[in-house]
């Protein structure tokens, strides 16, 4: 579990070459399918993307690793093969949207964890253009949240621990190997 969930890391470089199916997004799916949900209302549907047209098309709209100021996302034959929105159905809520959000977190997690398992990586993407949803013509019950892009990484991400100064943000080596910087457990249990 620790190994899987390690691995699980944010990918923003892909294989561009390197097909998805859309028969393996619906497996990953399945997996965000069977998450937790308050109330057990399971408020969200997905719309799943594989052809290269309509990748290119949602591919503008999407902001990549502000912190990197001066990478503009990835390049074209690095850029994802595969895209998932995400959809809120509002028709479907029961509590408040608040829960909704927290299911979405369960949800992607499963989808996610499952994608690495099949060599595949991710990245949330929660900063896009509305414009997306324009595309797309969604019913008003259905709200565009999040984006998930997927694709076979080709860059190196590690974990390590956030040093004295505290900083966060996840950056770039000279060999572009990418750092996300985690709190350590000595500092996230509190004692009182
Ligand atoms: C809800 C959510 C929204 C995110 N939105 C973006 C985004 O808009 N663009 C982006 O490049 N990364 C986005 N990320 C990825 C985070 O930057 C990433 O999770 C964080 O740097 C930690 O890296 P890790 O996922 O490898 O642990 C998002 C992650 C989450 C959970």
């Amino acid at each position: 579990m620790l190994d899987i969930i390690k691995k699980t890391r944010t990918f923003r470089r892909f294989n561009q070459d390197k097909k998805i199916s859309e028969a393996t997004l619906k497996e990953l799916i399945e997996l965000a399918r069977l998450g937790g949900s308050a109330r057990n209302c399971q408020p969200w549907q997905y719309l799943l993307i594989t052809d290269l047209n309509t990748c290119n098309e949602i591919f503008p709209y999407l902001g990549w690793a502000g912190y990197l100021t001066d990478w503009k996302g990835p390049a074209e034959g690095e850029r994802p093969s595969a895209y998932i929105l995400c959809l809120m159905n509002r028709d479907w809520l029961k509590g408040s949207e608040k829960e909704a959000w927290f299911d979405l977190g369960l949800a992607t997690q499963n989808l996610l964890l499952g994608a690495m398992e099949r060599g595949i990586g991710g990245c949330r993407i929660m900063s896009f253009s509305p414009k997306i949803a324009d595309r797309f013509n969604f019913p008003d019950k259905l709200g565009l949240s999040l984006v998930i892009a997927l694709g076979y990484p080709v860059e190196t991400v590690v974990l390590e621990d956030i040093g004295p100064d505290g900083d966060i943000r996840y950056y770039r080596d000279d060999q572009q190997i990418h750092h996300v910087p985690k709190r350590p457990l000595s500092e996230i249990i509190f004692k009182s």
